[in-house]
């Protein structure tokens, strides 16, 4: 089964991807975790050209391009063979990011970028798709106190940016609640995660 965890900066995946990889691995199940941009030798180096503050000049059609690109290596050598070895697989963004930043946030034509992603991902489509949803400014603020030196060139686009982003995540949810959990990030870590948990071992089956 393949789950992705969509979210602004600071809005927790990371802390949440990790609690539920444990709960999982508790549970006798096999867990791949994993992130985007990166994951991979050939997706790390593209990350860095993508997260690098002094690329300012990048137009966003390479952006789009890079990102996929990074996710097309990430399928082939990490998702697919997990998923074909039987693992659940946990990824940090996926293919949503890219309609979120690079559509709704920096204005690339929507169709584009899923004619794109399909061509990137061989079609596969993440059975649950977690989105952590929080206030703009909270979560930039969250997360430039947590962890200064990660500051990238994404988190430092104008504010109006990231609203963009979260309106559209909000709309690509509405559009397709049967894939979508939104969850208020606002929330306590352990609440968020029991909601993540148990949707998640209903999907697979489990009692929680
Ligand atoms: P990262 O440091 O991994 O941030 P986070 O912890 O929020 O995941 O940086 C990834 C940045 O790249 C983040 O700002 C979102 C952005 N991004 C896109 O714009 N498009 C994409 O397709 C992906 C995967 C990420």
């Amino acid at each position: 089964m393949f789950i992705t965890f969509e979210g602004a900066e600071g809005s927790g995946k990371t802390t949440q991807i990790q609690l539920l990889a444990d709960a999982l691995r508790l549970r006798g199940i096999d867990v791949a975790t994993t992130r985007e941009p990166g994951g991979t030798r050939i997706g790390d180096g593209i990350r860095s050209l993508l997260l690098d503050l002094t690329h300012t000049e990048i137009s966003p059609r390479t952006e789009t391009l890079l990102f996929q690109a990074a996710r097309a290596q990430l399928v082939d050598e990490v998702i697919l063979p997990a998923l074909a070895a039987g693992r659940v697989v946990l990824c940090d963004r996926y293919a949503d990011s890219t309609l979120a930043y690079q559509g709704y946030g920096r204005g690339q034509p929507l169709d584009a970028l899923r004619a794109l992603g399909a061509y990137a991902t061989r079609q596969l489509t993440p059975t649950l798709t977690i989105y952590l949803d929080i206030d703009v400014v909270a979560g930039l603020t969250r997360k430039r106190i947590g962890a200064a030196a990660e500051w990238n060139r994404m988190e430092n686009l104008e504010i109006e940016f990231h609203h963009r982003v979260r309106a559209g995540y909000l709309a690509m949810a509405a559009q397709e609640p049967a894939r979508w959990l939104v969850l208020d990030a606002a929330q306590s870590i352990d609440a968020i995660h029991l909601a993540i948990r148990t949707q998640v071992l209903e999907l697979l089956g489990k009692s929680s």
